[in-house]
């Protein structure tokens, strides 16, 4: 008799957070035997670990439910069916109710659980798990050797912090990843040393605001980010270190001086401001304003000019006049972006800003959504070209699109296309910006290869 191995196939929808929660599912099952599989066909396990933040996201998991029932119809397979993640979270059993497909829910807090629900699933029961108990949570990802590293690997996420206590008007988040709770500097440095140790170069510290972490140091008082950062970047082979997403009224001046001292710490920043409107921004209670929010960008330009702004917006928030989308495109002008995520409003249940009066029409959103996408593309490009010609730095982190060709990113997460003979993925190479296409840059070796783990050796005359 051999024994059959489970297969698992995790599929991610939503932020980054979610990308690393699926391989801690992976690791939490990895003891039961079960290994990784690229397709739910061929699956034994079928986890869709969703989001809850537009509606958009969260009923892609009920047409991809639909997807799974049908297959199981079709091919008499009978896979395990677990829904993970924000949906699960925010509609807990209702989920069993509307897809009897399901066979079980679990919520963020809970993936070291899967084992035990699997076996209560197998019984035939329909087990939902949706308890928020972060501590769990970390002590399950401080466990030594978690399978954190996946095949040769560059970049890798690792998260800091999770949960939000800032409660904007129009966001789930804090329903469904609960309380802010950061994990201890012990706990981050050992998993950023291990991800370094085979291999990865880059590491994104994640948290739904990573610059509201204070995570327990070694001398038991809470450490800032600043002082996290400045930690790992002692990290021996780490070549590079990135932060998201990060909320304007955590961003300290420590973490603003990081920017300036710490030549691993990526000249990139991702900071949304959702409105330009002081009146939107009051009713979506983000606490601070259009012009607090330039100065801020202000003052991290200043300690390190070529910075590249990212940020989120929100256009159709209730109440939203033209005068406040104005205001918007103003601020968007101002704070010159090299790239931003724009959204309509989607009204979610359960928060305040669905109930507010003033709902705009889609047909409005619509409109300024366009207008704003132009704005921001038009940035983007200029960024883009304004590089051509300056040396950068490139990580490469994946073959390229053409034989010989690899595929890199930028300090400014641009993705970039270089020839580069003799090359290897995980080195960061002196390059000089060449040419802009559509979504990424194309550059070619300026001094030849670069480790920055390395001593780069002395040119002698
Ligand atoms: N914690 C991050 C954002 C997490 S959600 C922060 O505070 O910046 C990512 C983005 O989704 C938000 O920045 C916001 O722009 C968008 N978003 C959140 N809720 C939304 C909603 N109800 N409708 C449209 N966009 C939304
Ligand atoms: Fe949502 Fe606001 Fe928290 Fe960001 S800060 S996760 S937008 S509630
Ligand atoms: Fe979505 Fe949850 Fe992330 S709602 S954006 S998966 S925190």
């Amino acid at each position: 008799m051999t024994a059959h191995t489970p297969k698992l196939f995790v599929k991610s929808y939503g932020c980054q957070m979610n990308v690393y929660d699926a391989e801690r599912m992976a690791d939490a099952l990895a003891p039961e035997g079960y290994v990784e599989t690229q397709s739910a066909d061929d699956a034994d396990l079928i986890i869709l670990n969703t989001c809850h933040i537009r509606e958009k996201a969260a009923e892609k998991v009920y047409s991809e439910l639909g997807r799974i029932r049908k297959m199981k119809q079709e091919t008499g397979r009978s896979p395990k069916v677990a829904v993970a993640g924000c949906v699960a979270q925010a509609e807990g059993a209702e989920i069993l109710k509307r897809a009897p497909v399901v066979d079980l829910v679990v919520g963020p807090q809970s993936y070291h659980r899967l084992p035990e629900l699997l076996r209560e699933a197998a019984e035939g029961r329909r087990p939902v798990d949706t308890e928020f108990s972060v501590e769990d949570k970390f002590d399950h990802l401080s466990r030594p050797a978690p399978k954190a590293i996946r095949g040769r690997r560059v970049t890798a996420f690792v998260t800091v912090q999770e949960g939000c206590d800032k409660f904007c008007t129009f966001c789930v988040v804090p329903y469904t990843r609960g309380a802010e709770a950061s994990r201890s500097v012990a706990q981050i440095v050992a998993e950023t040393e291990r991800l370094v140790a085979a291999g990865v170069r880059e590491v994104t510290l994640l948290g739904q605001n990573v610059d509201a972490f204070h995570g327990e140091g070694p001398d038991g008082r809470a450490w800032s980010l600043a002082r996290l950062l400045e930690r790992l970047a002692e990290v021996e082979g780490l070549a590079r270190l990135r932060y998201t997403t990060s909320h304007p009224r955590d961003m300290d001046d420590d973490l603003i001086a990081a920017h300036r001292d710490l030549p691993k710490l990526m000249p990139y920043l991702h900071l949304p401001v959702q409105s330009g409107s002081d009146r939107i921004l009051a009713a979506m209670n983000r606490k601070h304003t259009a012009d607090e929010y330039l100065r801020l960008i202000d003052k991290v330009r200043a300690a390190r000019p070529d910075l590249a702004l990212s940020g989120d917006f929100i256009v159709g928030f209730p109440g939203e006049t033209d005068a406040d989308f104005e205001a918007t495109m103003a601020i968007a002008r101002a704070a010159d972006y090299a790239s931003a995520f724009t959204f309509k409003y989607s009204p979610r249940p359960g928060t305040p800003a669905s109930d507010m009066a003033g709902q705009v029409e889609e047909t409005v959103k619509d409109e300024r959504l366009q207008r704003l996408q132009a704005l921001i593309s038009e940035q983007q490009s200029a960024f883009a070209r304004s590089l051509i010609g300056r040396r950068i730095d490139v990580l490469l982190d994946r073959p390229g699109r053409h034989a010989g060709q690899l595929a890199g990113r930028s300090p400014y997460l641009q993705p970039v296309q270089i020839v580069a003979p003799g090359a290897n993925l995980g080195d960061v190479i002196d390059a000089v910006v060449t040419d802009v296409g559509a979504n990424s840059l194309f550059a070619a070796p300026a001094g030849g290869a670069r480790d920055t783990h390395r001593e780069p050796a002395e040119a002698t005359a």
